[in-house]
């Protein structure tokens, strides 16, 4: 088999990541895909860094076990706090989903306020404000300190997003309350665009937008991360030959059924091909 035919491998720390896949194989038709749910070990983003530096590593040596082309680490947690390490580590390219995101938000703020909001473990790394302010250093190399005195980053942690997605209250009155709760402070200082910094915030957008209103643009790093995967297989000339419908395969460290019925709501279609990972737990 070509390497460029080789599957793209994802993972996430449980089933969030799918909406990184969603977005992937919406402009990657013909890719491959492999995801791997650490569903057993969710969530990741009240965990230590070095406990996250270990679950994702055991990941990538999965993936890469079976052999993949690149690796995307969909998990806004694990993109914060282990994607250097894994980078170094695997024999692939390595993507993570924060300086998408984070060259978005500096492309549509030009010079407002930027808000970015995630789970307490990203927010704490401030990884995405070290990658605003990298992508604001890039643009404006000489003047870069006059640029980014302009730009005012707050970042939020929001903890009880990710257990009301799980639990199918994204509609529901109690959600539109907490997100009152967690983003009314941000809401008063208009910011010209938010950031969603974790896998499970894009299905609360409708939500989030409802009340932030129309002058923030909300910026799905996910949509962000599957442009920029697309835009470096096609310069390297890494796309998956011919026109045949790419495939999916799913790994889980635990519990194949609920991935299957939660993940379908992720995706929006149900989900067939899930395995339990030996090994891996
Ligand atoms: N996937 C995580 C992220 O994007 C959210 C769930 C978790 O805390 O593990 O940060």
């Amino acid at each position: 088999m070509k390497f460029n035919d080789f599957p793209i491998g994802i993972f996430d720390s449980g089933l969030g990541g799918l909406t990184v896949l969603k977005e992937i194989r919406k402009i990657l038709p013909f890719e491959d895909l492999i995801y791997f749910g650490d569903t057993a070990r969710v969530p990741y983003g009240n965990k230590s860094k070095e406990t996250i530096i270990k679950y994702s590593s055991e990941i990538l040596g999965f993936l890469t076990g079976i052999g993949v082309k690149i690796v995307v680490v969909a998990c806004n947690t694990s993109s914060s706090l282990a994607l250097e390490y894994l980078k170094d580590k695997a024999d692939v390219p390595v993507f993570g989903v924060i300086e998408p995101g984070a060259k978005k938000a500096v492309r549509v703020s030009s010079g407002g306020n930027i808000a970015v909001i995630g789970t307490s473990a990203t927010i704490k790394s401030r990884a995405y404000s070290a990658a605003i302010y990298k992508e604001i250093a890039s643009l404006e190399s000489d003047k870069s300190r006059l640029f980014g005195a302009a730009f005012k980053i707050t970042e939020k942690a929001c903890p009880l997003f990710v257990p009301l997605v799980e639990e199918g209250f994204a509609d529901e009155e109690i959600t539109k309350g907490v997100i009152n709760h967690y983003l009314s402070s941000l809401f008063t200082e208009k910011p010209s665009c938010l950031v969603l910094g974790c896998t499970h915030y894009p299905i609360l957008k409708d939500s989030i937008s409802a009340q932030i209103g129309k002058n923030t643009e909300i910026i799905d790093s996910g949509v962000e991360t599957a442009g920029a995967v697309k835009d470096y297989l096609e310069r390297n000339g890494m796309l998956k030959t011919g026109t045949k419908k790419g495939c999916e395969s799913f790994f889980v460290s635990d519990d194949v059924e609920k991935f299957k019925e939660l993940g379908g709501k992720f995706l929006g279609r149900p989900i067939e091909n899930v395995v339990l990972a030996e090994g891996i737990k």
